[in-house]
Order: C-alpha cells, then structure tokens, then sequence
C-alpha cells in the first residue's frame, strides 16, 4: 500500500502539486488524467523521488519513501519500474542488452559495464521479452523496431527490475492506436497476472476508463476527482479538463479505440506465466 500524506511539490513559482492525501492498495491499476500542466508527471515522479516532495510525506508499507537517502534511495528507485512515452531505450545496443540494463541494480554497475550477465539473467530477459512477445528480436538492433515494439522492450526491461509498482508518464502518447492497445492490453495483463501496482499517466479518456481500476483527475496540482471509470461521467471529465474538454474527448476517438481501418491481427503480446 502506498499512502500520501499531503505531499506536494513546488517549483520556484509554480505549485505542481499540491498537499495530496490518496492511499494506493497494492495491485490497483491506476490511470493519472487532467489537462497540460495539471501535475501528472510531477505526482508520478515524485513515487519514485525524481521529483524531490517540497512538503509532505510518503509510505510504502508503513515505511517512510520520503526519508530514504543513499542505497536505500537507489533501492526504491529500482523497486519503482518506471515506463517513458519516449521509451529511453540505448537505439544502438540489442534488445536483449537494452532488457538487461533493467538488472543494473540486482547486478553490479562494474560488471554489468562489462557485459557480464550471467547465463541466469540473459534466460530471465528473454522470459520478460517473450511475455511482451518480443523474444523473436532479442538479438535485434533496437533502433529498428517501430515505437509500439520498442515500448514493449522498455516493459520488459521494467519488469526485469522485479518491481513492487509500475509506473509509466504517458507510455502510448507517441503510438498509433493500435500499438497504444497492444502496450496498454501488457501493462493491464502484468498487472492482473503479476498484482503489480501500475500508475500511469494517460492523456486520454477513453484508455484510462477502459484499463484502469481507478481514475484520478488533476486539476492545476490538485486532485479534483479519485474514482472508478463508471463513476466519471462525461460531466466529471468536462470538469477537470475545462477549455481542453473538446480535444480530450475527441483524442478518445484515436488513441486505443480501433477504428475499422486498424487491423488487429498485428502482433499481439503473449502475456502468461
Ligand atoms: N522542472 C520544473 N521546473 C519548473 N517548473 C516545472 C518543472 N516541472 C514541471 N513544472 C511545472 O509544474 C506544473 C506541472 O507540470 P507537469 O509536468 O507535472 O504537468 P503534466 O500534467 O504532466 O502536463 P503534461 O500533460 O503536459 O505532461 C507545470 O506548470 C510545469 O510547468
Ligand atoms: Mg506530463
């Protein structure tokens, strides 16, 4: 269970977030919305302290996330997977080695460098890959896979980690609405087969209130709205994105919402255990 108390985040001028109270039960699919700037990403990186909490404090399993400093920090930072919308994969290295660099912390920074993976690990990288059904281009130059497959890689190097939560800033932004589906259908399948707590940032309607368990919308760095998607209605989604309502409803229409013309016989992750 991961708790805020009143935590909140100010950058010189700007309040990203303000004091936020939510408690997040284990194994719970959570989808961020809100309009540009409302706080998503600050709140997101402040699990994970790549945002440093101007105020507040936050357990995970009673135990103080705010306080961790040093090793500890490092710990923590590797049990929190964390998914980009510009997947941060190394273009020029394999797959495989792309997927192992989520070992860094399990392994060793020297040896690691050095390329010293053990038989074990490189077995585990490519049981990650074959979940995510891109075990056939392990060996493959990352940079020539197409983003809804390099995304895929960067779920599995997340889940090479071992982590207790997921987290992802807006992981299909930069897909097609096919590849969107493909990435979301993984993240809701590690989730459920895995109970891995997963809190990801959405920028549209239609994908949080069909993934996600429950939906939190923010709104100028406060949580306006913390509920299941039948709960937000179109009035309530109207509220927290305001002037931006017409453009999120209408991306509800191209992101993981197939339109006839996407052919879903594309590669389809292969998520089992
Ligand atoms: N490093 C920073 N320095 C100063 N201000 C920042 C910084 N990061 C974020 N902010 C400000 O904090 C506010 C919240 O930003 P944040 O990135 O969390 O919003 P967001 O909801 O993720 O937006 P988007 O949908 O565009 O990604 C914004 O006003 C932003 O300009
Ligand atoms: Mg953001």
């Amino acid at each position: 269970m991961l708790e805020f108390k009143g935590l909140t985040k100010q950058f010189r001028d700007t309040i990203a977030v303000k004091p936020a109270t939510l408690t997040i039960p284990d194994g719970q699919m959570v989808g961020i919305i809100g309009r540009s700037g409302a706080g998503k990403s600050t709140l997101l990186r402040m699990i994970n302290r790549l945002n440093e909490p101007s105020g507040g404090q936050m357990l995970f399993h009673g135990r103080d996330i705010t306080a961790l400093k040093g090793r500890e920090l490092r710990q923590w930072r590797n049990e929190c997977a964390m998914v980009f919308q510009q997947f941060n994969l190394v273009g020029r290295l394999d797959v495989l080695t792309n997927v192992m660099s989520g070992r860094l912390f399990h392994h060793g920074f020297i040896s690691s460098m050095a390329g010293m993976f053990s038989a074990k690990e490189r077995a585990f990288a490519i049981r990650a890959l074959d979940r995510l059904g891109m075990a056939h281009v392990a060996l493959q130059q990352t940079d020539t896979l197409s983003g809804g497959q390099m995304q895929r890689v960067a779920i599995a190097r997340a889940l090479v980690q071992e982590p207790r939560i997921m987290l992802a800033d807006e992981p299909i932004a930069s897909l097609d609405p096919l590849n969107a589906k493909v990435v979301m259908d993984a993240l809701r399948a590690i989730n459920q087969e895995d109970g891995l707590t997963v809190v990801c940032n959405l920028h549209t309607l239609d994908t949080a209130r069909q993934y996600c368990d429950r939906i939190i919308g923010m709104q100028d760095g406060v949580i306006v709205f913390d509920g299941t998607a039948k709960q937000l209605t179109d009035k309530a989604a109207r509220e927290i994105y305001g002037a931006e309502a017409e453009e999120a409803f209408s991306e509800a229409m191209t992101s993981t919402t197939l339109r006839p013309s996407d052919k879903p016989e594309a590669a389809t992750p292969r998520v089992v255990n």
